[in-house]
């Protein structure tokens, strides 16, 4: 027997659930394909600072109730630069704040109101593959257990990711690709121990970049600049410690709380866009069209507005019979990819080591800071691309 639905999305990450949940609450069926294991999805450790869109995107989504208990709002943030810490207060410049909540704990909520509203998901579909995306008639194959499926669908959502099928199946003449790699990678640790302040610290030091994040009062996550040539077996707990405290200021370093690792890695930082994010039917979200390094906390903010103009396309498409939404999708999209785009290689700029930069670029990279801390319209442009430009 043939199977049919109206959106069949690729990928169970937050684009892909979002998005599932959104068009569910309105009534339109989806599917969900993912390659990996629920477990391995909820296994990979990310990024956890959400703009008050993404906020009310998860809560519309009806996956808002633990963020609301156990998400700690955060006014502000702070950089440190020459061994002082300036604070950039998000709520007094822009009157708004940011949500600090894992992105582990989003996917995890997600999956649980999916699994509530009876929605299906497949876990572990291998070989999955669009067909006919040129055509009102697209259809997606998998293997699942050793039998191959398949399923008609209306639309086709590519939720899965920078390494997933969604974009590749674009044809390569109608893609363009936008890419910067930086020449220097993220190690990241995760620690069950408070966070050594209330607020984030962005550190700019000679030694390198480093960042005080934290998931809650009692688990924090650290990182600091590497070479890409590095392992993260190189890395005992002990180095990572004294090379963060070498970073930070004199009262930081003195009240960092360190322990056991629970979780240590390395990752590279890249900015990267595909354009057009949609060929027939085929629409895709999130990391399939875009990467921004992690500097300004973009890559789920930027996956969740994406969904936002996806979902209100969609239903616009069932419920008016109107096609403009999606015909306005990627250019819609794009616009606001390429204004983070823009910051978080602002900020990946501002705040690094550049092994080749010249002592030119150090003097313009220190006058910027100093501008920075002294000049509130400076810092404004900060905080509002920080807490989110408007959808
Ligand atoms: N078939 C099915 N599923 C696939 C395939 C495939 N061929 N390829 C990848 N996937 C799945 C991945 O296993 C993953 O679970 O698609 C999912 C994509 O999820 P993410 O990589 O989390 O991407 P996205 O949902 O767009 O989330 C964006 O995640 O990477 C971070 O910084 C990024 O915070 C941002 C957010
Ligand atoms: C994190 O908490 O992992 C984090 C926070 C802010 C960033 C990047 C990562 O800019």
């Amino acid at each position: 027997m043939s199977k049919r639905t109206q959106v069949v999305i690729i990928g169970s990450g937050p684009s892909g659930l979002l998005l599932g949940q959104l068009l569910h609450k309105a009534g339109i069926d989806t599917i969900i394909l993912e390659q990996k294991s629920k477990d391995y999805v909820l296994g990979r450790i990310r990024a956890g600072v959400l703009e008050q869109g993404a906020v009310a995107l998860i809560e519309e989504a009806g996956a808002g109730e633990r963020m609301r208990r156990e998400g700690l709002p955060h006014d502000g943030t702070e950089i440190c630069f020459g061994g002082v810490r300036h604070r950039i207060d998000f709520k007094g410049l822009t009157g708004k704040t940011v949500m600090v909540y894992g992105q582990t704990e989003v996917t995890h909520d997600l999956m649980d109101v999916r699994e509530a509203c009876g929605a299906p998901t497949v876990y572990e579909a291998e070989d999955v593959a669009i067909h006919d995306i040129a055509t009102d008639n697209p259809r997606v194959t998998w293997t699942k257990d050793g039998r191959r499926e398949e399923i008609a669908c209306d639309f086709v959502a590519g939720c899965d990711g920078f390494h997933g099928v969604s974009r590749r199946t674009m044809p390569a003449d109608i893609l363009r690709t936008f890419e910067r790699v930086y020449p220097f990678g993220w190690l990241g640790v995760l620690v069950d121990k408070p966070p050594v302040s209330e607020e984030l610290i962005y550190v700019s030091h000679e030694r390198g970049f480093a960042l005080c994040s934290m998931r809650s009062h009692t688990r924090s996550r650290y990182y600091v600049q590497c070479n890409l040539d590095e392992k993260v077996e190189e890395w005992s707990d002990d180095r990572f410690w004294d090379e963060l405290k070498s970073r930070l200021d004199t009262r930081a370093a003195a009240e960092l709380q360190t322990g056991a690792s629970i979780e240590k890695s390395i990752a590279p930082l890249r900015s990267f866009v595909a354009e057009p994010m949609r060929h027939g039917r085929l629409f895709l979200a999130g990391d399939a069209a875009h990467i921004v390094p992690p500097t300004g906390a973009k890559g789920l903010n930027l996956a969740a507005s994406d969904v936002a103009y996806l979902s209100q396309a969609l239903i616009e498409h069932y419920r008016n019979r109107s096609d403009a939404g999606l015909d306005a999708y990627s250019q819609r999209a794009l616009a606001r990819i390429w204004k983070a785009e823009r910051f978080s290689w602002w900020m990946t700029q501002l705040l690094h080591n550049f092994p080749d930069s010249s002592g030119f670029d150090r003097k313009i990279q220190t006058a910027e800071l100093e501008y920075l801390f002294s000049s509130k319209a400076a810092q404004t442009a900060l905080a509002e691309n920080y807490v989110g430009l408007p959808y």
